[in-house]
């Protein structure tokens, strides 16, 4: 008899393929229902957790260590969030922080611009503008965003960096005020780190006002897998966007000065706010 090339068909053996090639399909299945939903939707975004109750939330759960982050604020709180602890003076009054905050964006952009380092709005900013070109009264937070190259020339030359900004004001004809304020570029030294660590990560740098605290938050876009997904771009906390969602940036004004945002900006909106947040007038009350 001719030694055979296979083992002899007994039923272990014949049950054993059987549950490999189950298994196999059902992979492979799954991996085709990702790939179609990836091009099927042009944009993919979903709602973060909320990030800024994380540190105390893992705490009460979990009995590992919290993981290291780079920038603290000034508590947990939805109030004490908005403030960087190292410059933190006290919570800004509701009817100031207005100020600050267009002055903190005016001044990002601005000096952004004449440092050519390209960066466009984003998140609850990016629906400011698209209301108004400015900051919703409510809003105690910025978003911009920047590709991971441009935020690795920012980490290579403007860590740590100081900015001077000057302003004029003429209040009830008092006459005209100048204003100097100075705001920090800092940057998270593990922003090129992909992992999220359970939010602790998610910030890549900051654009702080050094009087009161309150910043604009900076986040990189990177092509975090070229060559499965060429063209996605992500940052670490969820959100996707493919190349053209994105570039051509397109020219316009925030707050009174010149700003960019992504070409696809009401894509982008509706897929992280919904499409009420374009057509509803009121919000809260
Ligand atoms: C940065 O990453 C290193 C290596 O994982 C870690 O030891 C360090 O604590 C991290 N620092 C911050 C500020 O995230
Ligand atoms: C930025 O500078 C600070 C202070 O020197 C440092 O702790 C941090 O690691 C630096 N960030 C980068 C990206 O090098």
């Amino acid at each position: 008899m001719k030694p055979s090339l296979y083992p002899p068909v007994s039923l272990p053996n014949l049950l054993v393929a059987i549950v490999l090639v189950v298994t196999s399909l059902i992979l492979l299945s799954a991996t085709i229902h990702r790939g179609s939903s990836l091009s099927s939707s042009s944009l993919l975004s979903t709602a973060p957790p909320p990030e800024r109750s994380w540190p105390a939330v893992w705490a009460s759960y979990s009995n590992e260590l919290p993981e290291p982050k780079y920038f603290h604020e000034a508590g947990n709180t939805l109030e004490m969030s908005h403030y960087d602890v190292r410059f933190f003076q006290g919570v800004i009054p509701y009817s100031q922080h207005c100020d600050v905050l267009q002055h903190l964006i005016r001044s990002y952009l601005s000096i952004m611009a004449s440092l050519k380092l390209e960066t466009w709005i984003a998140h609850g900013t990016l629906l400011g503008w698209w209301w108004n070109g400015r900051i919703m009264p409510w809003d105690y937070d910025l978003d911009v965003q920047v590709s991971m190259s441009t935020l690795e020339h920012m980490a290579k030359h403007f860590n740590q960096t100081l900015h001077d900004w000057r302003y004029t004001t003429d209040e009830g004809g008092q006459g005209v005020q100048e204003t100097k304020k100075t705001y920090l570029l800092d940057i998270n030294p593990n922003y090129s780190e992909l992992k999220r660590r359970q939010g602790m990560n998610v910030i890549d740098a900051r654009w702080i006002d050094v009087d009161t605290g309150m910043f604009v938050d900076i986040t990189a876009l990177a092509e975090r897998n070229p060559v499965v997904e060429p063209g996605i771009w992500s940052c670490k906390n969820f959100h996707q966007y493919r190349t053209h969602n994105i570039w051509p940036l397109k020219e316009t004004s925030f707050e009174g000065v010149r700003a960019k945002v992504p070409l696809d900006h009401e894509r982008i909106l509706v897929a992280e706010y919904g499409e009420k947040s374009l057509v509803l007038t009121e919000w809260e009350g």
